[in-house]
């Protein structure tokens, strides 16, 4: 019978589907198990790398339980002929709701008014008290409009907004097309959903945060290193930027020093698909994945090129 490895706890009726097709290993001691393994599930939070490959000469899928795949060396895996595959679809509208959740925290500091009154600080009613920005008819700039970034913006309609994106690929929405130039200077709240590759590593550089558009706010709920943090925490110490709110890192689970400093910025752990069913979802997917290659079949969500 196969083994499949498993880095994470999974549900139970994954475990009992991949009951039918294979023996389970992991994932206490799951890296022991991978000169016998026949296919892998893993999290982002797990490098796929070549020299791991080389360490499991059986394996004929890995199986990442999210959507981003920046983790694993996908070249060296087709080199190998190993299926990869990826979580599209079932975590898109939780992603969607929390990314929203974070433009009205950070746009509003929730999170710094909430402290605030946790503090002892609340005197009553203050007219100039705890103010923030505005997000009803404000433009909206979304680099990326693939299956989250088409969510995101979905959600902006009752708000008014008026949404602009860049994109990779040709997208069929009903939103306003612009320069990579233009979003960067023009959106009064600039949302992140392009995976990190290469061309995205440092988007956000030193040069491009000084570009932004004054009293902006930059939100991430995509991958950390999109940003260079560094540069970051000096945009939002100096301007032009309003606030920012993360729920990625450069370098998780560290945090670039000076940012948990600054009041303009709201922090969150990587939640953004942090549901039950949307957890659920992702771990099944990945096993059905598992369970169809070692069946022999096709993979029901494979990624086939970098990016
Ligand atoms: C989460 O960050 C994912 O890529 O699924």
């Amino acid at each position: 019978m196969p083994l499949v490895v498993t880095t994470f706890d999974l549900p139970a009726a994954a475990t009992e589907l991949l009951a039918e097709v294979a023996a389970l290993a992991g994932p206490e001691g799951w890296r022991d198990a991978l000169p016998e393994a026949d296919g892998l599930l893993c999290l982002l939070t797990d490098p796929i790398d070549a020299e791991l490959l080389d360490r499991a000469p059986h394996i004929r899928i890995v199986a990442n339980a999210a959507v981003g795949f920046n983790n694993i060396d996908v070249t060296a895996c087709h080199e190998r002929g190993i299926v990869v595959t990826n979580t599209p679809d079932v975590l898109t509208e939780a992603t969607a709701d929390l990314t929203w959740a974070l433009i009205l925290c950070t746009v509003r500091r929730v999170p710094q008014a909430e402290r605030s009154l946790r503090a002892g600080e609340f005197r009553g009613w203050g007219m100039w008290d705890y103010l923030g920005g505005d997000v009803q008819a404000a433009t909206f700039g979304i680099f990326g409009m693939g299956r989250i970034g088409r969510a995101v913006a979905r959600r902006a309609a009752p708000f008014g907004m008026h949404v602009q994106y860049t994109t990779r690929s040709p997208a069929n929405v009903p939103y306003e097309q612009v320069e990579w130039e233009t979003l960067l200077t023009t959106s009064d709240v600039l949302s992140l959903h392009a995976p990190l590759t290469p061309e995205t590593h440092h988007l956000l550089d030193r040069a491009a945060l000084r570009r932004m558009k004054p009293g902006s706010y930059l939100i991430n709920t995509a991958r950390g290193p999109l940003i260079d943090e560094a540069a970051l925490v000096d945009t939002l110490r100096d301007g032009p930027l309003a606030g920012a709110g993360l729920d990625v890192y450069e370098r998780e689970p560290e945090i670039t020093p000076g940012l948990l400093e600054l009041s303009n910025v709201v922090v969150l752990p990587h939640i953004g698909s942090a549901t039950l069913a949307t957890r659920n979802a992702m771990a099944m997917l990945a096993t059905r994945n598992a369970h169809a290659v070692l069946l022999g079949g096709r993979p029901l969500t494979p990624v086939l090129s970098e990016g």
